[in-house]
């Protein structure tokens, strides 16, 4: 296992799939409907600069689409709204790397724990950062970023914590992207607007690619 410095910030990412997430830098959050739309959205990112997606369990055709994205060579593919240790089975056995939850759920979290699966489970107050401290976590979703603050919230809340690393999503589009990007203890940021529901359904890849091209300038220039 490597151990990956990141600067500016105290702590280390420990897994080498977590590591490339903080390496990319942005992770889309993908809702996908129709499961023949995997291959062509996942070239659409990879046209961008990114080669890494967030499948929510969320319809029937999310197990089939993170099967097709993990069979891509150099495609990190991971499965989103994950709420029970049965899904986690179901998501990694598809081929999901990592695991993200909208909040923090022990089951799961120890479901991914025991099977060797990085988990970002979502944290929205101190209380819940402190549970994936005792679970033994370094890194957690931001959920919903937005909403609860923004970039100044996680600011204010990675301030007790230097040893934990935070995907902000939740509301969040090319606009605000650069003020979560600065924070030093952001390892990803997470969210729709590169993959958005409309485009998806209009089979849009060029506007995906033109998002996300983007979203990697803004990630490069922070
Ligand atoms: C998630 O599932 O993580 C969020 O629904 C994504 O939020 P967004 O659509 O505001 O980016």
């Amino acid at each position: 296992m490597t151990n990956v410095p990141l600067s500016e910030h105290d702590g280390t990412v420990t897994h080498p799939v977590t590591a490339a997430v903080a390496r990319r830098r942005l992770l889309p959050v993908v809702v996908l409907r129709d499961a023949r739309a995997a291959e062509p959205l996942a070239s659409a990112l990879i046209a961008g600069g990114l080669h890494t997606a967030e499948v929510t369990l969320r319809t029937d055709a999310a197990i089939h689409a993170i099967r097709a994205m993990a069979t891509l060579r150099g495609f990190l593919v991971g499965a989103g709204t994950v709420l029970t240790p049965a899904q986690v089975d179901r998501a990694v056995e598809a081929g999901a790397r990592f695991v993200v939850s909208p909040g923090f759920s022990p089951a799961v979290v120890r479901r991914c724990q025991d099977i060797g699966v990085p988990v970002f489970p979502g944290v929205a107050t101190a209380t819940e950062v402190q549970m994936a401290l005792d679970a033994g976590l370094d890194t957690v979703k931001f959920f919903p970023a937005e909403q609860l603050g923004g970039a100044a919230m996680v600011r204010a809340l990675a301030a007790p914590f230097p040893s934990v690393r935070f995907i902000p999503t939740g509301g969040i589009h090319s606009g605000n992207l650069p003020a979560y990007l600065a924070q030093p203890a952001v390892l990803a940021v997470g969210g729709t607007w590169m993959v958005a529901p409309d485009l998806l359904a209009q089979a849009d890849w060029n506007e995906i690619t033109r998002l996300t091209q983007a979203a990697t300038s803004a990630a490069g220039e922070v």
